[in-house]
C-alpha cells in the first residue's frame, strides 16, 4: 500500500504548483466529457459531479464521505448542493489547503475507515485514490484481493443497506505487462520503461486487473449497479492538466526552482516530474492502462 510519505511525494510537494496551475479546490482525477472535447476542463468537471450526484443521492440533508479528497473539489460541490461532506487524504498539504477553505478534511487513512471514524453516511465517494491501495509488494505477496475485500467491508460498514459508493478508479489494461518487466532500465518509451515512470510519479501504488477483480472483491457486500470506461476522458484530462501545469508564469517558475535540491538529489524525482514525457497519459493511449467509474450499491 502506498504510504503517507509515498502521497506526500505526489501530492504534497506539487501541492502550491498544482493549487496554481488548476486552482484551489482543484479536482485531480479524470473529468467527464462523454465524447465532447469541445467541454473545458471545468464544465467536464462539473459534469462529472453532477453524474457522481445523480448515482449516488448528493442533496439537502445527505450526508456524504470522500475517500481520498484531494483539493476538495467534490467536497466544494457537496457543500454547494446543501449536503454534508466529510473527507479524509493522507496528504497533509491537501487537507491543511481543504481546511483554508472550510472543508470538513481529516489526514487519515481512507483503508482504516470504520463507524467509530466519522459515523454511518448516507454514501460513499472516491475517485483516483484506490489506485493507492495496494503496493507492489503487496501485489507480489499475493495480498491485492484481500486488501480491496477488507477496504469492501469498512465502507459497507458505514453504509445503511442499499447505501452507494461511488468508486472511479485506473485499472491495468488489456496490454498490461508483467510486473517483473518493468524497469527505469529498459528501453525509453517501450512499455516496461513508462510504467516503470509511473511508479516513479506513484510511488507504493499498484492497480487492479480490470474493473472485473473490483467487482469480485466488492461482492457480496456491493452489487454493481453501472460500469463506464473513462480512457479516452482521462487521455483528454491530462492533455488539459499539462497544458496548463506546462503554461509560463513567473509565481510557477519560483515554485519550481524550489523543487531543485529535490531533483538535484533525487533520481526518481527527476524521473517522476522532469522526464519530459507524461507517463500516465501514454499508458492510456497504449491501453496499459483503462479507467473506470463505478456505481456500487450495498446488498440489503
Ligand atoms: C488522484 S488524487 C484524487 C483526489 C480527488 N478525489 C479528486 O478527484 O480530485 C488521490 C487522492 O487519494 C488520496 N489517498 C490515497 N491513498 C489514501 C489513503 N490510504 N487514505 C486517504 N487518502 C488516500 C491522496 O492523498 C489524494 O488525495
Amino acid at each position: 500500500m502506498a504510504e503517507r510519505k509515498d502521497l506526500d511525494f505526489t501530492y504534497s510537494l506539487t501541492d502550491r504548483l498544482v493549487r496554481l496551475s488548476l486552482g484551489e479546490l482543484a479536482d485531480f482525477s479524470a473529468a467527464k466529457y462523454d465524447g465532447d472535447f469541445s467541454l473545458s476542463l471545468e464544465e467536464a468537471q462539473r459534469h462529472k459531479h453532477d453524474y457522481v450526484a445523480e448515482q449516488i443521492g448528493i442533496e439537502p440533508g445527505r450526508h456524504v464521505l470522500d475517500l481520498g479528497c484531494g483539493w476538495g473539489g467534490l467536497l466544494n460541490y457537496i457543500r454547494d448542493r446543501g449536503a454534508t461532506g466529510v473527507g479524509v487524504t493522507l496528504s497533509s498539504a491537501q487537507a491543511a489547503a481543504c481546511r483554508r477553505h472550510g472543508l470538513d478534511v481529516h489526514t487519515y487513512d481512507a483503508r482504516r475507515v470504520a463507524r467509530e471514524s466519522f459515523g454511518g453516511v448516507d454514501a460513499v465517494a472516491s475517485l483516483g485514490a484506490f489506485e493507492h491501495f495496494c503496493s507492489p509488494e503487496d501485489y507480489a505477496a499475493g495480498r491485492q484481493e484481500e486488501i480491496y475485500r477488507e477496504i469492501f467491508e469498512r465502507v459497507a460498514s458505514v453504509l445503511p443497506a442499499r447505501g452507494r459508493f461511488y468508486l472511479q478508479t485506473m485499472v491495468f489494461g488489456r496490454n498490461m505487462i508483467p510486473l517483473e518487466q518493468i524497469s527505469t532500465r529498459a528501453p525509453r518509451n517501450s512499455d516496461a520503461w513508462i510504467l516503470a515512470l509511473m511508479g516513479c510519479q506513484f510511488p507504493g501504488s499498484w492497480l487492479p486487473f480490470g474493473h472485473e477483480q473490483i467487482v469480485r472483491c466488492a461482492e457480496p457486500r456491493f452489487r454493481l449497479v453501472s460500469s463506464i470506461s473513462g480512457r479516452l476522458d482521462y487521455i483528454e484530462t491530462i492533455t488539459q492538466w499539462n497544458r496548463r501545469i506546462g503554461a509560463p508564469s513567473l509565481r510557477k517558475t519560483l515554485l519550481k526552482l524550489q523543487l531543485l535540491p529535490r531533483w538535484l538529489t533525487s533520481a526518481d524525482f527527476r524521473l517522476a516530474f522532469t522526464s519530459g514525457v507524461s507517463a500516465n497519459k501514454v499508458c492510456f493511449e497504449r491501453e496499459l492502462l483503462d479507467h473506470y467509474r463505478l456505481v456500487l450499491e450495498k446488498a440489503p
